[in-house]
């Protein structure tokens, strides 16, 4: 399979720069886009073509669309990172290309090459530069490469036709609060997932089935919800856009990968952070009743989600049916906090990359 080469047509209508340092002052989660878009398509035959970065810009989709019926479509999240000397790094595209590949074969589609998915975070980087942020914070260009199937037509099959995008968005802290703890509801009877589904492939899909336990965790007052296990109603699996970690004074516990959870880049970056300052990290099946109980117990000391928008969050009250507690007295723990700065000085280059995980631009 031939990489095309992307044609380069940049915009003659950038936003101004005024207006766009006005947006990074204050840029939100997802809520502006760059000057410019990265587009490819994939035809049956003949493969990859048409590479293109173009001025961001709607696109025109025919009613019968197949992805707006059967929802045959796949995204990924990472950041670029404004580095001390003026420099920006992306933290771990290969990884992200490589599970963009994975969920591109669960969900019967074609897979992109990782050095064209690569190559085309770089190209939209480098030309919309100026839209990532000052280094020092925690704000960063958030990238949203995505793919969906481009074919007409209402016969349930996979498509023939894709289109593969990457667009950019400034970001700040995911939740408004900032490292404010998040509350969560442990949601006993929806489930996210199922063994044999396609809960660890990045697909909208996944995303839509979240959204009513979601607003359901609202209504009692909490930010977002975790999982549990869709067999059994007694594992923790993750929440809808982060994964969980259990902190046991010196010991860091995340629920092992079974198939209907996200293997996230970040809790999988942090397995080797923690170990890398002198914790243990371990991969763990996890009960509610067994955090509810080692939480009263006093052994669970701290509890975090993790993921590329939410970075590391300190989960604060935790509410099931007929309980509710606090974890770490509904302050953000010193492990948290400890993982989550250390993980950011590598991401902004401030602290040795000893894993080889920035990719400099
Ligand atoms: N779990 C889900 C369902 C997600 O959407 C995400 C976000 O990408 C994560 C976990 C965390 O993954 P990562 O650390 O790769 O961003
Ligand atoms: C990410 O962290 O990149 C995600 O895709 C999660 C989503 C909830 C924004």
């Amino acid at each position: 399979m031939t990489t095309p080469t992307i044609e380069l047509k940049p915009s003659s209508h950038p936003l101004p720069a005024a207006e766009r340092e006005k947006i990074l002052a204050g840029p939100g989660f997802g809520r502006h886009f760059t000057d410019h878009m990265v587009t490819i398509k994939w035809t049956e035959g003949r493969g990859w073509h048409d590479a293109q970065l173009v001025p961001y810009a709607p696109l025109s989709i025919d009613p019968a669309n197949m992805t707006l019926h059967y929802a045959q479509t796949i995204f990924e999240g990472l950041k670029a990172y404004r580095q001390a000397d003026g420099s920006v790094a992306t933290f771990r595209p290969e990884a992200n290309a490589e599970r963009f590949q994975r969920s591109a074969r669960r969900l019967g589609m074609p897979e992109l090459p990782v050095e064209t998915f690569i190559a085309a975070c770089d190209a939209l980087v480098r030309q919309d530069r100026d839209w990532v942020p000052a280094h020092g914070g925690e704000e960063s260009l958030y990238l949203r490469p995505f793919m969906f199937a481009s074919e007409v037509g209402l016969g349930v099959k996979p498509a023939n036709e894709y289109l593969f995008l990457v667009i950019a968005s400034p970001a700040g802290a995911y939740f408004p609060g900032g490292v404010k703890p998040v509350s969560i509801w442990l949601s006993e009877d929806r489930v996210r997932a199922v063994p044999g589904g396609m809960g660890d492939a990045k697909t909208g899909g996944n995303y839509a089935a979240s959204l009513l336990a979601q607003a359901e965790a609202a209504e009692k007052g909490c930010d977002q919800v975790a999982y549990l296990d869709a067999v059994e109603h007694k594992w923790v699996e993750e929440l809808g856009g982060m994964n969980l970690y259990f902190v046991y004074g010196n010991k860091i516990v995340t629920p092992t990968l079974t198939g209907s959870l996200l293997a996230g880049i970040t809790r999988d970056s942090l397995l080797t952070v923690a170990r890398d300052l002198g914790y243990e990290a371990e991969e763990a099946r996890v009960s509610i009743d067994q955090w509810q109980a080692d939480t009263e117990n006093g052994t669970l000391t701290e509890v975090f989600a993790c993921g590329t928008a939410a970075v590391i969050t300190p989960v604060g009250t935790v509410k099931r049916k007929g309980a509710e507690w606090q974890q770490s007295g509904g302050e953000p723990g010193e492990v948290t906090m400890k993982l989550r700065e250390a993980l950011l000085d590598i991401q902004r280059g401030t602290a040795q990359d000893t894993h080889g995980w920035m990719h400099p631009l």
